[in-house]
């Protein structure tokens, strides 16, 4: 196979005081494909992506990214890794102080030396994408909660980077703004090319997007499998899993 792993997780554990969140992960991320890491809620899935940002140190194993490890590296170099990120965290963390704009700005702002007007002109592409022009001057909190993910979306998206973690894209979404979302998903990625990490609850829409699904249960990768495969998986864990998320279709559009 001619498959390029750019990041990988190996035998990553980590626990908060006496609970063992991460009990020896083994996880590889190939470039230029979908990977949905799918799990029950507090199992650890946001904390892969902290790990692979180097925001969280693991107790033990290794987090490579691009060959390195990223808690060994240089301040330097971490930011030089990090240019090729783009994120989107849960909360979609936008600063609050600032404008919709400016949180969009930001990332072009520190990081290039494009002209105002450059800028100005990423800024309104990247608006428009998620259909949110017009919304410039409002602050975070004169935004709904699907808002503040599409902010949070094009803010992730704006230098293009070459990997995105995406937590939850679409929680707070309805079903045709989700699909909108997802639609974008596809383009952009099929245009740029890049590599990403989604977690998502919404699994059978986020199926179609997926390259791989990769189980999180009980601290460790079930198995990281194409979505067809997963779904006629004979392991027990898996099995359940997709019974019990994808059963009713239905189940993705109750999702509040
Ligand atoms: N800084 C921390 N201190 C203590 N415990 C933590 C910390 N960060 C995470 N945890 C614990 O680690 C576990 C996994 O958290 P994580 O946020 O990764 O879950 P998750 O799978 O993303 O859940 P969800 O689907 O609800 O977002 C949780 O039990 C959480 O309480
Ligand atoms: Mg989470």
């Amino acid at each position: 196979m001619n498959e390029n792993i750019i990041i990988q997780l190996e035998d990553v554990r980590k626990s908060y005081g006496r609970q063992e969140v991460l009990k020896g992960i083994n996880l590889s991320i190939v470039e230029g494909k979908t990977t949905l890491i799918v799990g029950a809620s507090g199992q650890g899935k946001s904390q892969i992506i902290k790990h692979i940002l180097g925001l969280v140190k693991p107790d033990s194993g290794k987090v490579l990214v691009y060959g390195k490890e990223i808690n060994k590296v240089s301040k330097r170099e971490l930011k030089e890794i990090r240019t090729n990120f783009g994120v989107l965290f849960q909360n979609a963390a936008l600063f609050d102080s600032m404008t919709v704009y400016d949180n969009v700005a930001l990332p072009l702002r520190e990081r290039t030396k494009k002209s105002e007007d450059e800028i100005a002109r990423i800024v309104s592409e990247k608006l428009a994408l998620m259909d949110i022009e017009g919304s410039d001057d409002k602050y975070p909190a004169q935004l709904s909660g699907g808002m503040r993910k599409r902010v949070g979306l094009a803010r992730a998206l704006v230098l293009n980077p070459k990997i995105i973690f995406f937590d939850e894209p679409t929680t707070g979404l309805d079903v045709a703004k989700s699909n909108e979302i997802y639609r974008v998903f596809s383009r952009t990625q099929a245009r740029l090319g890049y590599t990403s990490v989604i977690v998502s609850h919404d699994v059978p829409k986020i199926f179609k997007l997926a390259d791989y699904v990769a189980l999180l249960h009980n601290g460790a990768i079930q198995d990281c499998l194409t979505p067809e495969k997963f779904q006629l998986s004979d392991d027990p864990v898996i099995k359940e899993f997709v019974e019990t998320t994808m059963g009713p279709l239905y189940s993705s559009e109750m999702e509040v």
